[in-house]
């Protein structure tokens, strides 16, 4: 009897058990599903960026040569001219695209970067390096000359980007890589169109002339435009390009308060506007 009630006792225990256990089992099964279901979602829809974005502070780069070479990264993407007159054609600088020290998602940032190259380039057609990328941005929108991807200064812009990207996982592509998705407008882009755009939200800055504004020798407001622009072989000097960043990056006091319309209207004025003629046989 006894005996009895301790395996009755005993085998409700079992099943109490047994339930928690399936409960567990249940949670964990969905647990592994979601995350097969992540694994399969396109590597940029996951939120991954945040961490990863403190803010770039001197004070956190480490000391001695490595510290030294990243803040000389530093220096050469935020006054590539002044670093490197001899690789710049034009006055632009890196950070006047990759806004925000190259920390700010979706303004095609820096963060994250060594951690998905060398990768496969449309534009070359081949698997590229780091370097390379770097290489391109140097040919075309700063107008200029490749740097040598061995030396010190490639080096430098490099150990840079290691240091925003600390912590982030080898393969994985951040959430904020690149830029935002803008759709095809309801009518097709129009420069007229455009230069009113322009005109209200963007000369204030640019200048009329699209040639930007100085303080001494550094821009505070970079050129769109003119010789001192990003040459025409430039991922800016594609309008579906432009468009993307100018949509949620600009204007820089009102970023993402231009309606789809004018974003492309406006990318298609800038872009139509006179640039330097990137010359491919030049550079290679
Ligand atoms: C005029 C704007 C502009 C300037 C200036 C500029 N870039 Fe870029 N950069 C872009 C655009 C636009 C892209 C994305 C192009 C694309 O999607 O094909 C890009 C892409 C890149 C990428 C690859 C990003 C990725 O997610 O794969 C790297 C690396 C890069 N640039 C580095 C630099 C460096 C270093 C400089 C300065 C020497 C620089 N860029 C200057 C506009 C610019
Ligand atoms: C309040 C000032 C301001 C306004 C208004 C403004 N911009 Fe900018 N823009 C900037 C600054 C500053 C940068 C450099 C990046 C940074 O510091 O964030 C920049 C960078 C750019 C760039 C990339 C660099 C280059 O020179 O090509 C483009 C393209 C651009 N702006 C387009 C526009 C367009 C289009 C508008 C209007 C819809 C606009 N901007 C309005 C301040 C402004």
């Amino acid at each position: 009897m006894v005996k009895r009630f301790h395996s009755a006792l005993a085998s409700k225990m079992q099943a109490k058990q047994f339930v928690s256990l399936a409960i567990l089992a249940a949670a964990a099964a969905l647990t592994a599903s979601s995350a097969a279901w992540a694994a399969s979602k396109p590597a940029a829809a996951q939120p991954q960026y945040a961490g990863y974005d403190k803010p770039y502070s001197e004070a956190d780069v480490p000391a001695g040569p490595l510290g030294d070479s990243i803040k000389h990264g530093y220096f050469i993407v935020t006054q590539t001219k002044k670093a490197l007159p001899n690789n710049v054609g034009n006055a632009m600088y890196c950070t006047a695209c990759h806004q925000d020290n190259g920390q700010k998602p979706f303004a095609a940032p820096f963060v994250g970067l060594p951690a998905i190259f060398p990768q496969f380039n449309k534009r070359d057609g081949k698997i590229i390096t780091l370097q390379d990328r770097i290489n391109g941005c140097f040919k075309r929108s700063m107008n200029g000359k490749a740097l040598d991807t061995a030396g010190q200064d490639m080096t430098d812009i490099v150990a840079y980007m290691n240091f925003l990207s600390r912590g982030v996982p080898l393969g994985t592509e951040l959430n904020g890589r690149g830029f935002v998705v803008v759709s095809k407008p309801a009518q097709p882009e129009d420069a007229a169109r455009g230069k009113l755009v322009y005109e209200a939200k963007c000369s204030m800055c640019h200048a009329a002339d699209g040639q930007g504004m100085k303080a001494g020798d550094n821009y505070i407001f970079p050129p769109l435009w003119g010789a001192n622009s990003y040459n025409d072989g430039a991922g800016m000097a594609q309008v579906d390009k432009a468009v993307r960043f100018i949509k949620h990056n600009m204007p820089k006091n009102a970023p993402d308060s231009l309606t789809e319309q004018e974003a492309w209207d406006v990318a298609k004025y800038i872009d139509s506007q006179p640039r330097p003629h990137f010359e491919k046989e030049k550079q290679q």
